[in-house]
């Protein structure tokens, strides 16, 4: 790419200041359709030009959904009413974890994150040498900023969960939605609280996630807040939580995990529910086709999420360009699998509601996100089945 040379040439101190806007502008370039880049395009400048998510202050958007009542109470969705039923049962206090474990972040007996997630050595080839307190204080890093980022997108989904509850036509689904009104706090609450009080360190949003949230939280149409947050974030956070839950060694953050899928595992089974007939059934093909470029953009956002620019920016700022810290990333071992398993809970909850169709295919397949094309999605797992799933692996 042109823009790439440019900057090879450029003196270290000037392609810093450079790079993250470059990116930006292929980020948000790389869809062509025109619908998708208009809804999309003031969001990706607040947050990746502007960076609105990272000046220290509360952020506020407007939001321009309607608030939808039925004053006849009817019992229209049986299987959401049969989550609604299954989330009150299931319900959990935060309080009962067991924050009574001493958690130290640099402890190499028991690694929140194991030593081999990142390849030391690929940093050392480009003449970064660490101690070994050193590597293990930049694993930690990495477990706090991608804590953090699990923590930014719980707030996200607490305040979309609640919008969704007021647009939603369907009744049951209201119902429903309220007690993931409740999870969503008790999410935040104990994300937070590990943070706060267990790793002792906060990182900023990341700037694509935060492209994201102000994308669907503006939205005025349901369906697409629903499929933002529902199937692409908490899908993709699904797989991440689970992954997590596989790799750490650290037996609170293991306990926390185990609570938080089960409740994740509804949240997309919804999500699901609500999405796949109003998807194939209520929109043009027009409008389907805007969804099926939109979730692929959002996809690419999200497969860029995982960089950790935030970790490069306090370690290596002025060590390494970003696109060789984006490769280090890309190429670690405990990144690829957090990709990998992110993407296999994503793509057949998107084929499920009828958002891979032969047309965009060819594009996961160039992202390379197409290997799990074949996989179950959030109607045929549950909670239990997931973390039974994780636990055989
Ligand atoms: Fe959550
Ligand atoms: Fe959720």
């Amino acid at each position: 790419m042109l823009s790439d040379k440019v900057l090879d040439n450029l003196p270290h101190e000037i392609r810093r200041r450079l790079e993250p806007y470059v990116e930006a502008v292929q980020l948000m370039t790389a869809t062509n359709n025109a619908k998708v880049l208009r809804s999309m395009a003031p969001s990706g400048v607040r947050g990746l030009i502007l960076q609105r998510g990272k000046q220290g202050v509360p952020t506020t958007m407007p939001s321009h959904h309607r608030v939808y009542f039925d004053w006849t109470y009817p019992n229209d969705q049986p299987e959401m009413r049969e989550l609604y039923t299954r989330a009150k049962e299931q319900q959990w206090n935060g309080d009962d974890l067991p924050w009574h474990i001493d958690v130290d972040p640099e402890n190499p007996e028991k690694p929140i994150l194991p030593d081999k997630f990142m390849d030391f050595e690929a940093l050392r080839a480009a003449g970064i040498r660490l101690t070994k307190l050193e590597e293990r204080r930049l694993n930690a890093s990495q477990a706090s900023w991608m804590l953090s980022q699990f923590l930014h997108g719980e707030q996200g989904a607490l305040f979309a969960a609640a919008q969704v509850t007021e647009a939603v036509q369907f009744f049951d689904g209201k119902l429903y939605g309220s007690t993931q009104v409740v999870d969503e706090g008790r999410h935040v609450e104990v994300f937070h609280r590990y943070l706060d009080t267990k790793m002792n360190k906060l990182y900023q949003i990341n700037d694509n996630l935060f492209v994201i949230i102000d994308a669907l939280i503006q939205d005025s149409r349901w369906d697409v807040k629903f499929l933002g947050m529902q199937i692409m974030v908490e899908g993709l956070a699904l797989g991440a939580f689970g992954t997590l839950y596989q790799m750490t060694q650290e037996p609170m953050l293991k306990e926390l995990l185990k609570m938080v899928i089960q409740d994740e595992a509804r949240h997309v089974h919804y999500g699901v529910l609500a999405l796949r007939d109003h998807f194939r059934n209520e929109l043009s093909e027009s409008e389907r086709r805007e969804r099926e470029d939109w979730a692929f953009e959002v996809a690419l956002l999200m497969r860029n999420r995982f960089l950790a620019f935030e970790v490069y920016e306090e370690w290596f700022e002025h060590k390494l360009t970003r696109k060789q810290w984006a490769e280090f990333v890309t190429n670690s071992p405990g990144f690829a699998i957090f990709r990998q398993v992110m993407f296999k809970r994503l793509v057949p909850n998107l084929r499920d509601i009828g958002l891979l169709t032969d047309r965009i295919k060819p594009h996961y397949h160039r992202a390379g996100l197409m290997q799990y094309f074949g996989g179950a999605s959030a109607t045929q797992l549950s909670g239990d089945q997931l973390i039974a799933d994780l636990d055989a692996a």
